[in-house]
């Protein structure tokens, strides 16, 4: 049975008052909160186990690289993937970019041509935008008013020089739950690699990168209840082998003499230097915690709340929400106006009521401007999160409007 109230217990934080308040953390889509389990597993590591991996033969680097490599296997089996095809990296931004520096900058040449949308993040559209300099297209998929993606563009968009698709899982501004297996074909039948952003997805719903067909799948772990600066990696095995590494340095060679060296075995060719050990088991602690609520379950929790949050915020006068109307087609991200008024003025008055959301652009400027808002406020939900605490969200919106008239 899946309990907010009782899942509420396992995370501290929850308990602490903001501004003579009790938190209401709306803002997951930047970070979650941890629970005790994955704070006492960093605290497990360092009282107990802590050693640098692969290079002692000592009690203490056997158990922290036994630990380190566990952690890859509980990860990988996460999103469907074998253990030594998931790179554990500092977090979506850096997968992103060794699919950038270690695939792209070296494979493609110039003419060669990038699909991506306007709806991705900065992290997949700055990116790949360091490649014009050599001579490689990038094109955008547009949005409809709906905040859903112009499939049609596809089509119009692909030529025989596109070699990779890129898009966004599910949006962190209009939440939208985009067609990847749709999209993966578009890439697949068009002998292009398919790229997939899913810092939004993977700590949200089932994920499967053979269902999806994804050649490329980056994620973050302080979004799934893991720790900051810490984020996997998905590459189909056949690519990675293929590539060079992303970084140079210890623990991802073979051999080494003056002249040359050789690439160590995957993942660690592409886990350059003495890695975050201690963020890996971590995140390993919390990909299990979310596996024990089971992800089928933590995106009904998501759809429900949503649903909710969506019904309570149409009876505020004035508020607008970005996005899909249908929540079964969104992740629980929502992003709104209300009024006139600001949204950092909104944003502040719900911290003095102790509630926790973004406002800004929110890492996706482009976007921000074609949806013809300046900024929105984001209020984003996780496990842990209550429909009394969209109650109260509600009561503090409509507070807001009567001081902002
Ligand atoms: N990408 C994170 C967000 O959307 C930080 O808030």
């Amino acid at each position: 049975m899946f309990d907010a109230k009782k899942i509420r217990e396992d995370f501290p934080i929850l308990k602490r008052k903001v501004n003579g308040k009790t938190l209401v953390y709306f803002d997951n889509a930047a970070t979650t909160q941890k629970p005790v389990q994955v704070i006492n597993a960093i605290r497990d590591y360092y009282e107990n186990h802590n050693a640098n991996i692969h290079r002692g033969v000592h009690q203490l680097s056997q158990e922290a690289s036994q630990m380190y490599e566990d952690a890859h296997h509980v990860v990988g089996k996460l999103i469907g993937a074998k253990w030594d095809e998931t790179i554990f990296t500092r977090n979506t931004t850096e997968g992103l970019n060794l699919v950038m520096y270690a695939w792209a900058m070296r494979k493609l040449k110039k003419g060669d041509e990038i699909i991506s949308t306007v709806m991705e993040h900065h992290s997949n559209m700055v990116t790949w935008q360091f490649l014009k300099e050599m001579g490689i297209k990038l094109k955008f998929v547009g949005i409809n008013d709906d905040g859903t993606l112009k499939m049609e563009d596809y089509d119009k968009l692909v030529t025989r020089s596109t070699k990779l698709i890129t898009v966004v899982h599910a949006s962190n501004v209009v939440g939208t739950i985009n067609d990847v297996r749709k999209i993966g074909k578009i890439a697949h039948d068009n002998k292009a690699l398919f790229v997939v952003d899913g810092a939004q997805s993977v700590p949200h719903m089932p994920v499967n990168v053979k269902k999806m067909d994804a050649d490329f799948l980056a994620f973050s772990a302080h979004k799934m209840l893991g720790p900051t600066g810490m984020g996997a990696l998905y590459g189909k095995r056949s690519l990675l082998q293929s590539m060079d590494p992303f970084m140079y340095g210890g623990d991802m060679i073979k051999q080494v003499t003056l002249e040359k060296s050789t690439w160590n075995d995957l993942p660690w060719k592409f886990e350059a230097g003495t890695p975050n050990i201690c963020g890996g088991v971590a995140f390993a602690e919390a990909v299990k915690y979310l596996e024990r609520l089971k992800m089928k379950n933590v995106r009904k929790h998501e759809e429900e709340i949503t649903k909710y949050a969506m019904e309570r915020m149409s009876e505020v006068d004035g508020l607008k929400i970005f996005g899909p109307g249908d929540y079964r087609n969104r992740g629980g991200v929502l992003s709104f106006n209300l009024g006139e008024i600001h949204p950092h003025d909104l944003a502040t008055i719900l911290d003095e009521f102790g509630v926790a959301v973004r406002s800004g652009q929110h890492c996706a400027a482009p976007l921000i401007h074609l949806l013809k808002a300046h900024a929105t406020t984001r209020a984003s939900f996780y496990v842990y999160n209550t429909k009394e605490e969209v109650d109260y969200f509600i009561d503090v919106l409509n507070k807001a409007r009567k001081v902002f008239g």
